[in-house]
């Protein structure tokens, strides 16, 4: 929603007073490469994109909390004390409340507030949402307590809350793209650091497009936590050999090491993407986006084949959009079983392959797919106030 439309809508749940309204923007994410790594201590290429979450916030000296999204258009209202100790219990505003308590704690303080989010990101598409919310709310209430504003130090404490708070066991890229993004560019983060370099994304006469698969997501949670665990358990098998400390370490000749062939197959995805990515960003830096292309076909056969994180729609969109001649390059792209993909589309066929997409994907699995041109954006803002 555009700044005057939101801001009218604000005014006409709250009422109008004294204190100034602040108009805050924080990015979803799209991963280019470098998928089920980051929590590996492996490099990874997100970046941020145009559509995100907005919110609207305006503090005031009183000791209530009024929060609602235009999505659902519903008014929770708790004490500040309150929402300092409430527990998650599956909302979507434990991302906003988990945040607060986690700043409370690191002693910014936390005032009444009237907030009001509204979001363009297409809903358990897998772009990031849960962590435009959290870095959104962060990022807007240090500022509001000029408190100094540190894009590294924002996302490890949005992804703490995200572990600790709602209790989901991600890795640190989401919340690191979506507050470092940077226009017309990609982040080559180091998990293992949390150090970024900036990637300038030039696709010559290719447009990224992201796919939504439209499937609600089911079952990421749990498969998640299954892969991660799965990667604790190829950790534990090469720490009996040598000293390391994240499977991104490992090397190509340790697969040898380990017997058990699921095991094997996840170890051999983290080495192989973690090769991946870097080879992405030389082909990348020196403009052989075909190459690039190709390396994002090889990623999505290895979470597809060897890491098992997509599934029949991803896979669709995948296989439909390398049919397709202007094509150079598809992959699933975030945690999988669902979500979405990315493909990479000469510019002069987009439209006929967004026509071309859906009708097959329609045929393939009975749903309506979404497609959107990609544009890389800065990480979260203040818009306006
Ligand atoms: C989700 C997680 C990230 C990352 C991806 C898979 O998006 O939040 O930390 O692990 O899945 O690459």
């Amino acid at each position: 929603m555009e700044n005057d439309e939101l801001r009218a809508k604000f005014l006409e749940r709250y009422g109008e007073s004294e204190e100034a309204i602040h108009h805050y923007f924080a990015p979803g994410r799209v991963n280019l490469i470098g998928e089920h790594i980051d929590y590996n201590g492996g490099h990874v290429l997100p970046a941020a994109i145009g559509m995100g979450v907005h919110m609207m916030l305006r503090a005031d000296d009183s000791s209530q909390l009024r929060i609602a999204s235009t999505l659902d258009d519903i008014e929770h209202r708790f004490s500040v004390e309150e929402a300092l100790a409430l527990e998650a219990s599956g909302q979507w505003y434990d991302y906003v409340l988990g945040v607060l308590q986690e700043l409370h704690r690191r002693g910014v303080p936390v005032s009444g507030a009237d907030i009001l989010l509204d979001s363009d990101l297409p809903i358990g598409a897998g772009l990031s949402s849960s962590a435009a919310v959290e870095v959104v709310t962060a990022y807007a209430v240090m500022r509001m307590a000029n408190h100094p504003v540190d894009r590294r130090e924002l996302a490890i404490l949005c992804q703490l809350v995200e572990n600790r708070h709602v209790g989901v066991n991600c890795g640190i890229m989401d919340q690191y793209a979506v507050a470092n993004g940077k226009a017309g560019h990609a982040m080559l983060l180091d998990c293992d650091a949390i150090e970024s370099e900036y990637i300038p994304v030039d696709l010559g006469d290719y447009q990224l497009l992201i796919l939504h698969t439209n499937k609600p997501r089911k079952l990421v949670e749990s498969k998640y936590n299954e892969r991660r665990a799965e990667c604790d358990q190829a950790l534990a098998i090469l720490g009996a050999q040598r000293e390391i400390s994240y499977l991104c370490e490992a090397e190509f000749e340790e697969l040898e090491l380990v017997s058990d062939p699921v095991i094997k197959r996840r170890l051999r995805h983290v080495i192989t993407e973690e090769w991946r990515v870097l080879l992405s960003v030389e082909a990348l830096k020196s403009g052989e986006i075909e190459q690039f292309g190709q390396l994002l076909t090889a990623s999505h056969s290895s979470l597809r084949d060897d890491y098992e994180v997509s599934g029949d729609e991803l896979d669709a969109l995948v296989d439909l959009s390398l049919d397709w001649k202007g094509c150079i390059g598809a992959r699933m792209t975030g945690a999988g079983f669902g979500g979405c993909a990315i493909a990479l589309i000469h510019r002069d066929s987009v439209k006929g392959f967004a026509e071309y997409l859906k009708e097959g994907y329609e045929a393939r699995t009975g749903l309506m797919a979404g497609v959107y041109e990609t544009v890389i954006s800065d990480g979260v803002v203040l818009v306006d106030g």
